[in-house]
Protein backbone atom coordinates (compact mmCIF):
# COMPACT_ATOMS: atom_id res chain seq x y z
CA UNK A 1 0.00 0.00 0.00
CA UNK A 2 2.75 2.56 1.03
CA UNK A 3 4.88 2.20 -1.69
CA UNK A 4 2.13 1.87 -3.78
CA UNK A 5 1.11 5.53 -2.75
CA UNK A 6 4.56 6.86 -3.30
CA UNK A 7 4.81 5.59 -7.02
CA UNK A 8 1.62 6.62 -8.03
CA UNK A 9 2.78 10.36 -6.58
CA UNK A 10 6.32 9.87 -8.15
CA UNK A 11 5.19 11.55 -11.43
CA UNK A 12 3.76 14.75 -10.72
CA UNK A 13 0.47 14.08 -12.67
CA UNK A 14 1.37 16.27 -16.19
CA UNK A 15 -1.95 15.24 -17.35
CA UNK A 16 -3.88 18.49 -16.06
CA UNK A 17 -1.09 20.46 -15.26
CA UNK A 18 0.79 20.38 -11.82
CA UNK A 19 -1.37 23.14 -9.94
CA UNK A 20 -5.19 21.82 -11.47
CA UNK A 21 -3.74 18.18 -10.16
CA UNK A 22 -2.60 19.93 -7.05
CA UNK A 23 -6.02 21.68 -6.20
CA UNK A 24 -7.75 18.10 -7.11
CA UNK A 25 -5.60 16.11 -4.27
CA UNK A 26 -6.33 18.59 -1.60
CA UNK A 27 -10.03 18.76 -2.34
CA UNK A 28 -9.83 14.94 -1.63
CA UNK A 29 -7.87 15.43 1.37
CA UNK A 30 -10.19 17.73 2.67
CA UNK A 31 -12.61 14.81 3.41
CA UNK A 32 -10.21 13.22 5.76
CA UNK A 33 -8.47 14.33 9.18
CA UNK A 34 -7.02 17.23 8.39
CA UNK A 35 -3.82 17.91 11.38
CA UNK A 36 -4.55 21.29 12.89
CA UNK A 37 -0.95 22.21 13.98
CA UNK A 38 2.33 20.72 11.70
CA UNK A 39 5.99 21.35 12.26
CA UNK A 40 8.97 20.90 10.03
CA UNK A 41 12.58 20.36 10.82
CA UNK A 42 14.20 21.79 7.36
CA UNK A 43 16.69 19.41 7.51
CA UNK A 44 19.14 18.74 4.71
CA UNK A 45 20.09 21.92 3.21
CA UNK A 46 24.10 21.85 3.27
CA UNK A 47 23.83 18.36 2.38
CA UNK A 48 21.41 19.06 -0.68
CA UNK A 49 24.22 21.51 -1.58
CA UNK A 50 27.30 19.00 -1.12
CA UNK A 51 25.45 16.56 -3.28
CA UNK A 52 24.56 18.59 -5.74
CA UNK A 53 27.89 20.53 -5.90
CA UNK A 54 26.58 24.28 -5.38
CA UNK A 55 26.78 26.47 -2.64
CA UNK A 56 25.55 25.97 0.87
CA UNK A 57 23.65 29.28 0.40
CA UNK A 58 21.63 27.53 -2.53
CA UNK A 59 20.80 24.90 -0.46
CA UNK A 60 19.31 26.97 2.00
CA UNK A 61 17.63 29.29 -0.46
CA UNK A 62 16.12 26.07 -2.46
CA UNK A 63 14.92 25.24 1.22
CA UNK A 64 12.55 27.91 1.19
CA UNK A 65 11.33 27.60 -2.05
CA UNK A 66 10.35 24.24 -0.42
CA UNK A 67 9.04 25.53 2.56
CA UNK A 68 6.61 28.05 0.81
CA UNK A 69 5.17 24.98 -1.52
CA UNK A 70 4.87 22.83 1.13
CA UNK A 71 3.06 25.80 3.54
CA UNK A 72 0.84 26.65 0.09
CA UNK A 73 -0.53 22.88 0.49
CA UNK A 74 -1.14 23.17 4.32
CA UNK A 75 -3.18 26.55 3.83
CA UNK A 76 -5.17 25.03 1.45
CA UNK A 77 -5.83 22.09 3.51
CA UNK A 78 -7.20 24.09 6.62
CA UNK A 79 -4.31 23.40 8.27
CA UNK A 80 -4.13 26.06 11.23
CA UNK A 81 -0.75 26.24 12.71
CA UNK A 82 2.75 25.52 10.83
CA UNK A 83 5.85 25.85 12.75
CA UNK A 84 8.99 25.54 10.57
CA UNK A 85 12.74 25.21 12.33
CA UNK A 86 14.82 27.64 10.57
CA UNK A 87 17.67 28.56 12.54
CA UNK A 88 18.81 26.93 15.74
CA UNK A 89 21.05 28.75 18.23
CA UNK A 90 23.45 26.08 18.05
CA UNK A 91 24.15 27.27 13.84
CA UNK A 92 25.39 29.81 15.40
CA UNK A 93 28.54 27.87 15.49
CA UNK A 94 28.92 28.02 11.45
CA UNK A 95 30.60 29.96 9.66
CA UNK A 96 30.31 33.68 9.76
CA UNK A 97 29.48 34.12 5.88
CA UNK A 98 26.97 31.16 6.50
CA UNK A 99 25.04 33.03 9.27
CA UNK A 100 25.29 35.68 7.39
CA UNK A 101 23.86 34.63 4.49
CA UNK A 102 21.00 32.25 5.99
CA UNK A 103 19.86 35.63 7.66
CA UNK A 104 19.86 37.24 4.57
CA UNK A 105 17.87 34.49 2.94
CA UNK A 106 15.10 34.48 5.90
CA UNK A 107 14.89 38.54 6.05
CA UNK A 108 14.08 38.38 2.35
CA UNK A 109 11.88 35.52 2.70
CA UNK A 110 9.65 37.26 4.97
CA UNK A 111 9.67 40.27 3.01
CA UNK A 112 9.09 38.07 0.01
CA UNK A 113 5.98 36.26 1.70
CA UNK A 114 4.41 39.52 3.30
CA UNK A 115 5.08 41.70 0.46
CA UNK A 116 1.53 42.46 -1.25
CA UNK A 117 -0.82 39.89 -2.37
CA UNK A 118 1.25 37.17 -1.86
CA UNK A 119 0.03 34.16 0.54
CA UNK A 120 0.04 36.31 3.93
CA UNK A 121 -2.88 38.10 2.15
CA UNK A 122 -4.36 35.64 0.16
CA UNK A 123 -4.62 32.72 3.23
CA UNK A 124 -4.91 35.75 6.13
CA UNK A 125 -2.18 34.48 7.90
CA UNK A 126 -0.06 35.70 11.04
CA UNK A 127 3.46 35.29 11.06
CA UNK A 128 5.29 34.73 14.51
CA UNK A 129 9.34 34.72 14.51
CA UNK A 130 9.94 32.50 17.59
CA UNK A 131 13.29 32.40 19.58
CA UNK A 132 16.13 34.61 20.69
CA UNK A 133 15.30 37.60 18.91
CA UNK A 134 18.13 39.30 20.98
CA UNK A 135 20.73 37.44 18.60
CA UNK A 136 19.57 38.87 15.04
CA UNK A 137 21.70 41.30 13.38
CA UNK A 138 19.65 44.85 13.43
CA UNK A 139 18.66 45.07 10.18
CA UNK A 140 17.01 41.36 10.47
CA UNK A 141 15.60 42.16 13.54
CA UNK A 142 13.59 45.27 11.83
CA UNK A 143 12.51 43.02 9.17
CA UNK A 144 11.34 40.36 11.80
CA UNK A 145 9.33 43.36 13.64
CA UNK A 146 7.66 44.77 10.68
CA UNK A 147 6.78 41.49 9.44
CA UNK A 148 5.13 40.30 13.19
CA UNK A 149 3.41 43.61 13.06
CA UNK A 150 1.90 43.85 9.92
CA UNK A 151 -0.19 40.53 10.13
CA UNK A 152 -0.91 40.37 14.23
CA UNK A 153 -4.55 40.76 13.49
CA UNK A 154 -4.72 38.01 10.92
CA UNK A 155 -6.45 34.63 12.23
CA UNK A 156 -7.12 31.87 9.72
CA UNK A 157 -3.64 30.57 10.15
CA UNK A 158 -0.43 30.93 12.11
CA UNK A 159 3.60 30.37 10.61
CA UNK A 160 5.76 30.04 13.57
CA UNK A 161 9.03 30.37 12.11
CA UNK A 162 11.79 29.11 14.81
CA UNK A 163 14.40 31.05 13.99
CA UNK A 164 17.17 31.23 16.24
CA UNK A 165 15.36 28.58 18.26
CA UNK A 166 15.86 25.94 20.83
CA UNK A 167 13.54 24.38 23.22
CA UNK A 168 15.84 24.83 26.24
CA UNK A 169 16.26 28.18 25.38
CA UNK A 170 12.42 28.71 25.28
CA UNK A 171 11.89 26.46 28.21
CA UNK A 172 14.63 28.54 30.25
CA UNK A 173 12.56 31.50 28.59
CA UNK A 174 9.47 30.22 30.38
CA UNK A 175 10.94 29.39 34.16
CA UNK A 176 12.38 32.96 33.81
CA UNK A 177 8.87 34.87 33.23
CA UNK A 178 7.55 32.95 36.16
CA UNK A 179 9.97 33.54 38.47
CA UNK A 180 9.02 37.38 37.64
CA UNK A 181 5.61 36.93 38.54
CA UNK A 182 6.44 35.26 41.99
CA UNK A 183 8.87 38.01 42.56
CA UNK A 184 6.31 40.34 41.59
CA UNK A 185 3.94 38.34 44.11
CA UNK A 186 1.62 38.19 41.54
CA UNK A 187 1.57 34.27 41.60
CA UNK A 188 2.49 31.35 44.42
CA UNK A 189 4.29 28.42 43.96
CA UNK A 190 0.83 26.49 43.40
CA UNK A 191 -0.87 28.41 40.80
CA UNK A 192 2.45 26.81 38.65
CA UNK A 193 1.06 24.23 36.25
CA UNK A 194 1.10 22.77 32.99
CA UNK A 195 -1.18 25.78 31.62
CA UNK A 196 0.87 28.32 33.63
CA UNK A 197 3.95 27.67 31.89
CA UNK A 198 2.89 27.16 28.78
CA UNK A 199 0.94 30.42 29.02
CA UNK A 200 5.00 31.91 29.33
CA UNK A 201 6.38 30.27 26.06
CA UNK A 202 7.41 31.39 23.15
CA UNK A 203 5.34 29.14 21.14
CA UNK A 204 2.30 30.51 23.63
CA UNK A 205 -1.23 30.43 22.13
CA UNK A 206 -0.53 27.51 19.99
CA UNK A 207 -2.86 24.53 19.30
CA UNK A 208 -1.47 21.10 20.32
CA UNK A 209 0.98 19.98 17.88
CA UNK A 210 -0.38 17.03 15.78
CA UNK A 211 2.63 15.75 13.41
CA UNK A 212 6.00 16.68 13.22
CA UNK A 213 8.41 16.20 10.22
CA UNK A 214 12.15 15.87 9.86
CA UNK A 215 14.05 15.36 6.29
CA UNK A 216 17.19 13.81 5.39
CA UNK A 217 17.23 10.83 7.12
CA UNK A 218 18.05 12.24 10.72
CA UNK A 219 15.90 10.78 13.64
CA UNK A 220 16.66 13.20 16.05
CA UNK A 221 14.67 16.34 17.80
CA UNK A 222 17.64 18.04 17.83
CA UNK A 223 15.93 20.72 20.64
CA UNK A 224 13.03 21.05 18.70
CA UNK A 225 9.52 21.73 20.42
CA UNK A 226 10.28 19.35 23.42
CA UNK A 227 7.86 20.90 25.44
CA UNK A 228 5.05 20.78 22.35
CA UNK A 229 5.58 17.09 21.98
CA UNK A 230 3.46 15.25 22.85
CA UNK A 231 1.20 11.57 24.11
CA UNK A 232 -0.52 12.28 20.80
CA UNK A 233 1.86 13.88 18.17
CA UNK A 234 3.16 11.89 15.18
CA UNK A 235 6.60 11.80 14.15
CA UNK A 236 7.52 11.25 10.99
CA UNK A 237 11.39 10.80 9.52
CA UNK A 238 11.87 10.98 5.77
CA UNK A 239 15.32 10.20 3.87
CA UNK A 240 14.75 13.63 1.50
CA UNK A 241 16.91 16.10 1.71
CA UNK A 242 14.86 19.31 2.57
CA UNK A 243 14.69 21.30 -0.55
CA UNK A 244 13.56 17.72 -2.64
CA UNK A 245 10.93 17.69 0.16
CA UNK A 246 8.08 18.42 -2.44
CA UNK A 247 4.51 18.76 -2.24
CA UNK A 248 4.25 15.34 -4.50
CA UNK A 249 6.37 13.62 -1.55
CA UNK A 250 3.87 15.22 1.32
CA UNK A 251 0.82 14.09 -0.70
CA UNK A 252 1.00 10.37 0.01
CA UNK A 253 2.51 11.42 3.88
CA UNK A 254 -0.90 12.82 4.11
CA UNK A 255 -3.07 9.87 2.76
CA UNK A 256 -1.02 7.54 5.32
CA UNK A 257 -1.83 10.14 8.27
CA UNK A 258 -5.28 10.31 7.37
CA UNK A 259 -5.55 6.02 7.06
CA UNK A 260 -3.80 5.94 10.42
CA UNK A 261 -5.85 8.14 12.21
CA UNK A 262 -8.78 6.55 11.11
CA UNK A 263 -7.38 3.02 12.28
CA UNK A 264 -6.52 5.06 15.46
CA UNK A 265 -10.35 6.36 15.91
C1 LIG B 1 -4.63 45.55 14.27
O1 LIG B 1 -5.76 45.84 15.08
C2 LIG B 1 -5.58 46.96 15.93
C3 LIG B 1 -6.80 47.08 16.84
O2 LIG B 1 -7.98 46.91 16.13
C4 LIG B 1 -5.34 48.22 15.08
O3 LIG B 1 -5.14 49.35 15.91
C5 LIG B 1 -4.11 48.00 14.20
O4 LIG B 1 -3.92 49.09 13.34
C6 LIG B 1 -4.25 46.72 13.37
N1 LIG B 1 -2.98 46.47 12.72
C7 LIG B 1 -2.89 46.13 11.44
C8 LIG B 1 -1.51 45.93 10.89
O5 LIG B 1 -3.84 45.97 10.72
C1 LIG C 1 4.43 34.94 23.72
O1 LIG C 1 5.06 34.67 22.46
C2 LIG C 1 5.68 35.77 21.84
C3 LIG C 1 6.19 35.31 20.49
O2 LIG C 1 7.08 34.23 20.61
C4 LIG C 1 6.78 36.35 22.74
O3 LIG C 1 7.33 37.49 22.14
C5 LIG C 1 6.21 36.68 24.10
O4 LIG C 1 7.25 37.07 24.96
C6 LIG C 1 5.49 35.47 24.70
N1 LIG C 1 4.82 35.81 25.94
C7 LIG C 1 5.33 35.50 27.11
C8 LIG C 1 4.49 35.86 28.29
O5 LIG C 1 6.39 34.93 27.22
Amino acid sequence: MGSLLDWLFHFPPLLWGLEQTEDIVIKALKHGKVPQHVAFVMDGNRRWARKHRVETIEGHSLGFEALKNLLRVCLKMGVKEVSAFAFSIENFKRSKYEVDALMDIVKNSLTQITAHGDMVDQYGIRIRIVGDLNRLKPDVYEAVVKVVESTKNNTRATLNVCFPYTSRHEISHSVQNIVRLAEDEKIVPEDIDEGLFEKNLLLNDSLPLDWLIRTSGVERLSDFLMWQVHEDSEISFIDNYWPDFSVWRFFPMLIRYQLQSQQDA
